[in-house]
């Protein structure tokens, strides 16, 4: 039996109702629902607006249906249109006149914008909880690799000498922005916007203010109109996922060169890596592959949000219904993914040689050995054009700048002297970069414990 049944002479064509309801999707939501509307009943109780013993009534038979669902004694009717619907209508076949009175002063308009609210802001403080073990796993690991030397890029191209853990630390900086973003959003989501009703208020003497702190909310919400109609949380959180998982997909991204043979940086663990069917020898990083497609799509969830919102008029609509979908695809997606990514980061070894056969191969150290000029009292510019004629020497020889004789060095700039090795030698490039953000093994050290403080 619909809710609305009263205006109508017949039930509603079945296809029709299958494409209308949102059973399907929001009956997550049953406990926020719920929640919700036991506030309600003991706002309307408190008011005098239903008596004590109906509010008694109703908060009772609401908490046995949240355990009955919570525990699948009580399965969700998947054809109710929607999660409100059922509940109101299963509170009625149990408490009679009573369950009919709980919607007063209320409508599903500003009920699902609540039970959304709720249902999202529960999904912010779990996130927030698994990216801070992200971020710990980023810095624990950068701390164990402090000073593991390795190429820096720029183009994809061997640049300058970094340490392992400065790398991880990078992605350690981003999550914790993601973190701070996901903290502002439900910072600005946290107001109440039930007494909204259907759009206009209610001429009942509520207590809205009541109702809010009761659920948990800072203030409710300040115009009725915008309280049914604003998706805008939704929005910004699917904005703060996507950021989220282009992070992800950029690491991803970076693990997937990582384990190939060109490169052969990092073996990642059996467990989380998989084999191909047909090639014997294949182990590939399919989870960093998955986590880099999946943004995608959270990307798409984004889209939809934008897409369906912009043109509606106010107040409530019910092209509306279509946030959910997206939405929660959106958080779902980004647990998924780190479910397996985190493990993945946390068990993957670090193959030190390999980082330091390709640090040695790609004059990362040309930039030292023109400072070194430049310490001998050349300007940066003729410093540099001198290291650049060494390294085209270095190439023709098939030599590193390391294995190079002094002779040929000096040949180009009489400046040269033995200790040059010694200025260029990686280690010694890393560790002297030390300027504050910098790559130097103490500076790794710092900042982890920086990063580890601020997720405590
Ligand atoms: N299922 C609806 C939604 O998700 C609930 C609100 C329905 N309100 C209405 N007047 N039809 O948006």
């Amino acid at each position: 039996m619909k809710l609305w049944a009263g205006r109508f002479s017949k039930e509603v064509d079945k296809k029709t109702n299958d494409f209308n309801s949102s059973i399907s999707f929001d009956a997550r939501m049953f406990a926020e629902d719920i929640d919700g509307s036991i506030a309600h009943a003991k706002m309307l109780a408190k008011q005098n607006i239903i008596s004590a013993d109906d509010g008694e009534k109703i908060v009772a038979g609401l908490e046995k249906i949240k355990a009955e669902i919570a525990s699948g004694e009580l399965v969700v009717d998947p054809n109710a249109e929607d999660i409100h619907t059922f509940i109101e209508g299963e509170l009625t076949k149990r408490i009679g006149s009573a369950g009919k009175r709980l919607h007063t002063a209320r409508s599903r308009n500003d009920q699902v914008a609540l039970d959304i609210r709720m249902y999202l802001k529960k999904e912010c403080d779990a996130l927030e909880k698994t990216l801070k073990n992200l971020v710990k796993v980023l810095a624990e690991s950068a701390r164990k690799y402090h000073d593991t030397v390795m190429p820096g890029y720029t183009h994809l191209q061997r640049a300058q000498p970094i340490t392992f853990g400065h790398h991880l630390l990078a992605y350690a900086e981003m999550f914790l922005r993601d973190i701070s973003r996901l903290e502002d959003a439900k910072e600005r989501m946290d107001v109440c916007p039930i007494g909204s009703c259907a759009l206009a208020g209610t001429t009942y003497n509520l207590d809205r203010e009541f109702e809010a702190k009761l659920l948990g909310f800072r203030e409710p919400c300040a115009n009725s109109l915008d309280g049914v109609s604003d998706r805008d949380f939704c929005i910004e959180l699917a904005s703060v996922l996507s950021i989220l998982m282009m992070h992800l997909s950029r690491l991803s991204e970076e693990i997937i060169l990582w384990c190939s043979w060109e490169f052969k940086f990092v073996e990642l663990d059996d467990a989380f890596s998989t084999g191909s069917s047909i090639m014997p020898q294949k182990k590939n990083p399919d989870i960093a592959e998955l986590v880099r497609g999946k943004a995608g799509r959270v990307y798409g969830d984004l889209m939809t949000l934008l897409a369906f919102m912009k043109g509606l008029p106010l107040a409530y609509n019910k092209d509306m219904q279509e946030d959910k979908e997206a939405i929660f695809d959106a958080f779902d997606t980004v647990n998924v993914c780190l479910s397996a990514f985190i493990p993945m980061i946390e068990t993957m070894s670090v193959i030190d040689e390999n980082m330091k056969k390709a640090a040695a191969g790609g004059f990362i150290n040309a930039t030292d050995c023109a400072d070194y000029l430049v310490s001998k009292g050349l300007p940066f510019r003729d410093a540099y054009k001198a290291t650049g004629e060494l390294v085209a020497v270095c190439i023709e020889q098939g030599k590193t700048l390391e294995t190079l004789e002094i002779e040929e060095y000096k040949k180009i700039c009489d400046l040269f002297e033995d200790d040059v090795f010694e200025k260029t030698d990686l280690r010694k490039c890393v560790s002297e970069r030390k300027t504050y953000g910098g790559p130097a093994p103490e500076n790794v050290i710092e900042q982890a414990k920086r990063v580890l403080e601020k997720i405590r």
